[in-house]
């Protein structure tokens, strides 16, 4: 289908309650991730990431698809009839923008509604969270056309799944619905998509009410660890925490106090007042 769709309108965002609900927006393409989406996609995070309005961002897809992988007419065809420069112009858009939203400052969450393909596999692991609907349909489709999982799609599937699973989901390009993307730990929950909205709301006003140094800190923490020996995950972990205490060296002290001096609520129960 031919829709005449400006390079801003591949991304569509609105922010409400201090969420921030980005969405690829080809449907027509199935989300398919072209030069211009990933380009837009990039300014759209650029814009949000350090708005006080915004606490935390979900990335979904518009129509019946998350996101169908790369656009293998204009990421791969169109930019590699321009040689080497074109596709590695290509691959820096794509991945710039996954890996901003892999450090990104606010908690992010993939709300992953239908279709998510390949290339999709780089901002499904980038997303700190992840929730899917039951119809959800996850696959490494490359195989299918005769390329590897690249961008990253292999290292998530090693990541994300046991070595069996991964090998069997790359090498097979066979899809697996979002309940068996959960029971594999490729997202956190899989449900019916008419309570999806909502489950995901819930998530993301309860990461509201923390403390977003302690949250930035904490997420940035559990993705370098996985790459570190203990001893220096233990180090890292005691320079980590002194950094967030020179951004916000009361809000730990002010959580103390309310538990302790105050007793008006319990760590182990909920976040404290803030
Ligand atoms: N790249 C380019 N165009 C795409 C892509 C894609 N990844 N996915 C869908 N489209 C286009 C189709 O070509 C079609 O365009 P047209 O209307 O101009 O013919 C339109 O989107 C609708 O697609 P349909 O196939 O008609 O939609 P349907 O709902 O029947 O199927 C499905 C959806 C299963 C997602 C199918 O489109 C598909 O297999 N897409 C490719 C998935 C894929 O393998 N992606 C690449 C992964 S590898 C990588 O990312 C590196």
């Amino acid at each position: 289908m031919t829709v005449a769709r400006t390079e801003e309108q591949t991304v569509a965002c609105t922010v409400e309650g201090r969420i921030a609900w980005v969405k690829f927006n080809r449907p027509e393409k199935r989300n398919a991730m072209s030069p211009a989406l990933n380009r837009q996609m990039m300014r759209a995070l650029d814009e949000l990431e350090f708005r006080d309005d915004v606490g935390v961002l979900v990335l979904t897809g518009e129509g019946t698809a998350w996101t169908a992988g790369m656009d293998l007419n204009e990421y791969f065809r169109e930019t590699e009839a321009r040689g080497l420069a074109g596709t590695r112009q290509a691959q820096r858009e794509s991945y710039g923008w996954w890996r901003r939203l892999r450090w990104y400052q606010k908690p992010t969450i993939a709300m992953i509604n239908g279709w998510c393909f390949g290339g999709g596999y780089g901002p499904l692991f980038a997303c700190d969270l992840a929730f899917a609907a039951d119809e959800a349909r996850f696959g490494l489709s490359e195989i299918n056309w005769g390329i590897l999982p690249g961008g990253g799609a292999s290292k998530v599937a090693a990541e994300l799944l046991s070595f069996r699973r991964a090998m069997y989901h790359a090498m097979l390009g066979e899809n697996i619905d979002g309940r068996t993307a959960a029971e594999w730990g490729l997202v956190n929950e899989s449900m019916p998509a008419d309570r999806l909205r909502a489950r995901v709301t819930e998530v993301a006003e309860s990461l509201l009410k923390k403390n977003p140094v302690a949250l930035k800190a904490t997420k940035d923490a559990i993705r370098r660890v996985r790459e570190m020996t203990y001893d220096n995950a233990e180090d890292f972990l005691v320079r980590a925490q002194e950094a967030a205490n020179s951004f916000d060296g009361e809000g730990r002290k002010e959580g103390l106090r309310q538990f302790l001096d105050e007793k008006t609520y319990k760590p182990g129960l909920g976040a404290y007042d803030r």
